[in-house]
């Protein structure tokens, strides 16, 4: 089993974490439905749900993990008592991370080709920008395929090497610079007046322009953000030696998390007050607003525009690894494969599903890979958001809530964090956690 692997160190094991939440949904998907949501108000309840749901069940995924040891499947059937054992089939939450993997490494290829145009030659307009992305989008699939191949092989790379010289060294490396990276970007975009009209955008609620679309957004999102409910985080706290906190861990996780999502918003949205473009652009605010308004400064432009794509590229590949890996560990774990073997066909399966991915978006292939309205990819997608991560959230908060045994739970935390904290905590895993998981999902499915 896993007892003799390497564990992580305190730092490794809060960077590789902080690496998994951090990702694309940070720095794509939060400013750009900060945007489309209307700012402040969306920010607010986000933040709430990050505070009362996302971070208990953060740390209620961890508790699993830890006391497991081992890939999530054996963890269940581990810290499960007797009688209960049935509970390890919830462990095949693992298998989420790699139908999220079919979508998110084509995310990841786009975006080592916009680091490409960074100096190859960025749209000068938003015509032109739309053309390229669209162009990419709708009519590259091998272009995509390409990037795609990147990207899977980075990934595969960082995996072979274990969890200490592979996961554990990469994330110690990659997270400082990307905190370093947009820091920086926070303090160039500090100097612009767009600067105060973003602190407002983002602060200043106005709850007229709060509507349940906006909340179950905002609470959707703050599960993907956290990357909570498909076992990554678990299989992580696997790795922790004995004596961790993971209460702190945690906090520190979910910190890091908001605090990069908040400075990606600002970032992006001082450039867009500054230079004249709109939040509310959806999607393609990164892809298409965002490119036009670096090609505007020139040389200096190209080398902000490859800054902000290499960060978003690494906080993507950060995260693409923890969505790997649970699978790894399960293949070599339960099947005792090698880890060679179980790197090389846990990628080959999410590499083949993302190639149908692309052509499902592509012009005069995508007619054969629509299912009722949605492409694959949105199918996909769609799943993840509104069933599969919910279902796996909705399962952690049962089983620790009211599987496990309490005092299990308790030598885990109590000590931590003391008995207040610990019962609301507590509290929230055995209530609030479930429910708001079981409303989100009942709306998603009336979208
Ligand atoms: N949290 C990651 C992001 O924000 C996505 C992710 C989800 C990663 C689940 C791992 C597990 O992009």
């Amino acid at each position: 089993m896993n007892q003799q692997v390497a564990k992580f160190s305190r730092i490794g094991f809060v960077l590789s974490a902080t690496g998994a939440a951090v990702g694309l949904g940070n720095i794509w998907k939060f400013p750009y439905i900060t945007g489309v949501y209307g700012g402040g108000a969306f920010v607010l309840v986000y933040l709430v749900t990050i505070l009362l749901i996302g971070a208990s069940l953060l740390i209620a995924e961890m508790v699993i993990g830890k006391r497991g040891q081992k890939d999530c499947v054996s963890s269940f059937e581990e810290v499960a008592p007797k009688g209960k054992k049935g509970w390890k089939y919830a462990g095949f939450m693992l298998f989420t991370g790699l139908v999220i993997m079919t979508f998110y490494s084509v995310v990841i290829g786009w975006i080592f080709y916009y680091m490409y145009l960074s100096f190859s030659g960025l749209p000068t307009t938003i015509d032109d920008a739309k053309k390229i992305f669209d162009t990419l989008y709708a009519h590259a699939p091998f272009l995509q395929i390409l990037f795609h191949v990147l990207s899977v092989l980075f990934v595969g790379g960082v995996l072979l090497g274990g969890i200490k010289k592979g996961i554990e060294k990469t994330n110690l490396i990659l997270i400082p610079f990307l905190l370093f990276i947009l820091l920086g970007l926070l303090v160039y975009a500090m100097n612009f007046d767009g600067f105060t009209q973003a602190v407002a955008f983002m602060f200043a609620p106005d709850f007229s322009k709060l509507d349940s679309e906006a909340i179950i957004r905002a609470v959707g999102h703050s599960f993907f953000t956290l990357s909570i409910g498909i076992g990554s985080i678990m299989t992580y706290a696997a790795v922790l030696p004995k004596h961790s906190n993971i209460y702190q861990a945690g906090m520190m996780v979910a910190f890091m998390d908001t605090l990069i999502a908040l400075i990606a918003g600002l970032v992006i949205f001082s450039f867009l007050f500054q230079f004249g473009g709109t939040p509310d652009k959806g999607p393609g605010l990164v892809f298409v607003s965002l490119p036009v308004i670096f090609a505007k400064l020139g040389a200096v432009g190209s080398v902000i525009a490859l800054i902000f794509f290499l960060a978003m590229a690494v906080a993507g590949l950060t995260s693409a690894i923890s969505l790997v890996e649970p699978s790894v560990m399960y293949l070599e774990d339960r099947l005792k494969w090698g880890r060679k073997k179980a790197v090389v066909w846990s990628s080959l399966l999410y590499f083949a599903i993302g190639v149908l991915v692309i052509f499902s978006i592509s012009d005069g292939y995508r007619e054969f890979l629509t299912f009722g309205k949605k492409s694959l990819f949105d199918l996909l997608e769609f799943s993840v958001d509104s069933f599969l991560m919910p279902l796996g959230g909705v399962l952690i908060a049962l089983f620790v809530g009211y599987v496990m045994n309490r005092d299990i739970v308790e030598g885990e935390l109590l000590g931590h964090m003391g008995n207040t904290v610990f019962k609301i905590w507590y509290f929230s895993i055995r209530y609030i956690a479930p429910i708001a998981v079981l409303f989100l999902a009942y709306n998603a499915l009336k979208v």
